[in-house]
C-alpha cells in the first residue's frame, strides 16, 4: 500500500552530484547509444528540409532569474489548483515539479522513492508539495487517498527501450508504459479536469522503420496501448508526443539549479499534430508543454506531437502556447 511522506520546510539543499548521479540513470527511451546514433542520422537527414509543422515563435524560452523560485513563489497567487505528476523524479518531470513550485502551484507526487523528492527539490512546504509512495506497475500500490482533491494529471512515466538497469525488477515498457499508465488512469476520479499524458513520436509506425528497430523490446506499442487507455476513458485528456529528448536530465543539481536550466539554442517549438515529426525536443519544452495544455480548454481531447528547434520561444507565455496550439490544430 502506497505511504505517504510529508515534507517537513526546510531549505532548499543543495545536494552533491556524486548522491544525484545515484538517482538518476540517463538512459530513456531513444538513449541507445547505436540506436541513438541511428536515429541522429536520420533526423540529420531530413534536417535540410524545412519543418512542415513549424510553428516558431520568436520570443525567450526560459527565464533564467537566479532568485526565480524564491521570486516567482512569493509573487505568484496560490493556484486552486492541485496537480498530480507522477514520474516527477525523471528528466521531464523533475521540470515539471519545479516548474509548478515556482508557479505556486500545489503539486502532489507519486515515486517509487519519495526520498528522491527531497534531495530533488528540497524540502517543501507540504501545503505545495506532496509526495506518496507508489509504483504504478501495482494497482495495490496506489492507494485511493493519492487521488483525492487532485484537479489535474501530468504523467511522465518511462523506461529505456532496451533492457538496461532501469528494467530492474520487471520494470519493462509493457509494465511501465502500458500497465502503469492503465492503472494510473483506472485509478483517476472523474472530476479530473485534465490528464495531460506524455508518450513518444513514432507510436503509430512501430512496425515501419526505423521505428521498427527502437521497438524492438516493445515501447513504442505499449506506449501506443497507454495512449488508447488515456484516449478510452472518457477522462479529458492532452497527448504530447515528444521527439528524442535533450537537455538534462538535470541530475546534479538542486532546485533552484534545475530553475535555472535552459533549453540552450532550441527554444522554439515546432507542435503539430498526428506523428509525422522526426526530431528532437528540450525536456525544458516538453515541460512547459505540459504545464500549458492543463490551462488551454482546446488542447482537451487532442494528441500533439512536439520538437524544438534552435531558435527563440514562447517561454512560458501563455498567449504564444495558445497560438502554437490554435496553429497546430489549424493544419
Ligand atoms: N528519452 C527520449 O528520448 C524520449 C523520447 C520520446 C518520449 N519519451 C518519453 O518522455 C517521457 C519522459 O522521459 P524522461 O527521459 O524525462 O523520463 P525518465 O527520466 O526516464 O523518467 C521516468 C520517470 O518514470 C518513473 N517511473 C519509472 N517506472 C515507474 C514505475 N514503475 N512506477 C512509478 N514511476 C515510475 C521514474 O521513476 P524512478 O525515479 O523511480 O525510476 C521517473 O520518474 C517518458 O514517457 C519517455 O518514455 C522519451
Amino acid at each position: 500500500m502506497a505511504s505517504r511522506l510529508s515534507m517537513v520546510p526546510i531549505p532548499l539543499l543543495s545536494v552533491s552530484c556524486e548522491n544525484l548521479h545515484k538517482i538518476h540513470q540517463p538512459s530513456t527511451l531513444f538513449s541507445n547509444p547505436s540506436l541513438f546514433a541511428f536515429y541522429k542520422t536520420i533526423s540529420s537527414s531530413k534536417s535540410n528540409r524545412r519543418p512542415q509543422l513549424v510553428h516558431v515563435v520568436n520570443q525567450e524560452l526560459v527565464q533564467s532569474a537566479d532568485s526565480k523560485l524564491t521570486h516567482d513563489s512569493q509573487t505568484a497567487p496560490q493556484s486552486s489548483k492541485l496537480v498530480l505528476v507522477v514520474g516527477g523524479s525523471g528528466g521531464v518531470g523533475q521540470l515539471v515539479v519545479a516548474s509548478l513550485l515556482s508557479r505556486n502551484i500545489k503539486s502532489r507526487l507519486i515515486l517509487r522513492d519519495p526520498e528522491k523528492a527531497t534531495i530533488l527539490f528540497g524540502g517543501q512546504d507540504e501545503k505545495k508539495l506532496q509526495v506518496w509512495k507508489g509504483d504504478t506497475r501495482d494497482p495495490g500500490d496506489l492507494d485511493p487517498l493519492i487521488f483525492v482533491g487532485v484537479t489535474h494529471v501530468i504523467c511522465c512515466t518511462g523506461t529505456t527501450a532496451f533492457p538496461s538497469k532501469r528494467w530492474d525488477g520487471d520494470n519493462t515498457p509493457e509494465r511501465v508504459d502500458w500497465e502503469g499508465v492503465r492503472n494510473l488512469v483506472s485509478m483517476l476520479p472523474p472530476s479530473v479536469s485534465r490528464v495531460v499524458l506524455v508518450s513518444s513520436i513514432g507510436v503509430t509506425k512501430f512496425n515501419e522503420l526505423p521505428w521498427s528497430i527502437l521497438n524492438l523490446f516493445g515501447v513504442l506499442k505499449y506506449k501506443k496501448m497507454g495512449e488508447d487507455f488515456v484516449r478510452n476513458s472518457g477522462l479529458p485528456f492532452t497527448i504530447i508526443r515528444a521527439g528524442r529528448l535533450t537537455d538534462g536530465p538535470y541530475t546534479s543539481y538542486d532546485l533552484n539549479t534545475l530553475l535555472r536550466a535552459t533549453a540552450g539554442q532550441r527554444r522554439a517549438v515546432v507542435l503539430g499534430q498526428g506523428d509525422k515529426l522526426v526530431g528532437e525536443v528540450s525536456r525544458l519544452v516538453v515541460a512547459e508543454a505540459c504545464i500549458q495544455a492543463l490551462d488551454i480548454e482546446f488542447t482537451e481531447g487532442q494528441i500533439y506531437e512536439i520538437n524544438s528547434v534552435e531558435g527563440e520561444g514562447p517561454g512560458s507565455d501563455p498567449q504564444k502556447w495558445r497560438e502554437l496550439f490554435k496553429a497546430a490544430q489549424a493544419q
